[in-house]
């Protein structure tokens, strides 16, 4: 129970990994702040709840700015903290490059990096009043390495690890840590609404340990960064990909 006494907030937790992190740091005691575009996020609160921890969900957008202040200020109300903030909602379209357009390129970037933004902007201020924070941000490997028909995902993962980087110096003087993950293939709805059998197939094979990746293998990370035993780790990116980049 390394969470209890703890209020965490996990971004695009309707499905797939935030969903998997959610229902993580809530087993381990936290109270878990849900926020999602997706109806689905009563139906994950629901869920959670069933595991005994106190759960607000809420359904909204990233991109706007009243949502997330919205959320924040009613985690505050009901919480009266948050303690771990989780900036994991993102978007992974393929479109090659040529044929991308203006506003597929911001959308891809409002969502993964200013999304990231707010919430970090919303909720920063809270943890430095209390002198503690954990901010973790879901980067991917697409931060480290090129995927073909992703130019506008692999600009704004690389934003993401910028942004920890930075962040985690101006913030390390509050007791709060900064980090990022990169995720390697991980099979969630996401992926599995885009990914053919080929594909798959092809993934697996570029994977050294032989499979996909999990959401609960990236929960287990995002557990630990949270945890007080990570307390000597901030600015990093931990990578979590089966070795698909160490090749
Ligand atoms: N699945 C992978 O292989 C993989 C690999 C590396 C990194 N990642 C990253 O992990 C994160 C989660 O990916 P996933 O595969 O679980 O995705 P997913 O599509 O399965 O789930 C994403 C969730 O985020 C929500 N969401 C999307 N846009 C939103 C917005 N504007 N505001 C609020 N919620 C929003 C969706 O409704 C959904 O519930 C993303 O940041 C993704 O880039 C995923």
């Amino acid at each position: 129970m390394r969470f209890s006494g703890k209020v965490a907030l996990v971004t695009g937790s309707a499905m797939g990994i935030g969903r998997e992190i959610a229902y993580r740091l809530a087993s381990e005691g936290a109270s878990t702040v849900l926020f999602d575009l997706s109806d689905k996020v009563f139906e994950t609160a629901e869920e959670i709840r069933k595991l005994g921890v106190k759960v607000l969900a809420f359904k909204g957008d990233v991109t706007n700015k009243q949502d997330v202040e919205k959320a924040v200020s009613e985690t505050l109300k009901n919480f009266g903290k948050i303690d771990i903030l989780v900036n994991n909602a993102g978007i992974y379209p393929f479109k090659p490059f040529l044929e991308m357009t203006e506003e597929e390129w911001d959308k891809v970037m409002n969502v993964n990096v200013k999304g990231t933004f707010y919430f970090t902007k919303a909720v920063a201020p809270i943890m430095v009043k209390n002198n503690y924070g954990r901010i973790i941000n879901i980067s991917s490997i697409a931060a480290i390495v090129g995927f073909p028909a992703l130019t506008h995902y692999c600009a704004s993962k690389a934003a993401i690890v910028g942004f920890t980087r930075a962040l985690a110096l101006e913030l390390a003087r509050f007791n709060i840590t900064v980090n990022a993950v990169a995720p390697g293939p991980i099979e969630t709805p996401g992926t599995k609404a885009i990914i053919t059998p080929q594909a798959l197939e092809a993934t697996v094979k570029a994977i050294p340990v032989g499979r996909m990746g999990l959401p609960s293998d990236i929960a287990a990370v995002v557990a630990f960064l949270a945890s007080d035993e990570a307390s000597f780790i901030t600015g990093a990116l931990i990578v979590a990909d089966g070795g698909y980049t160490a090749q």
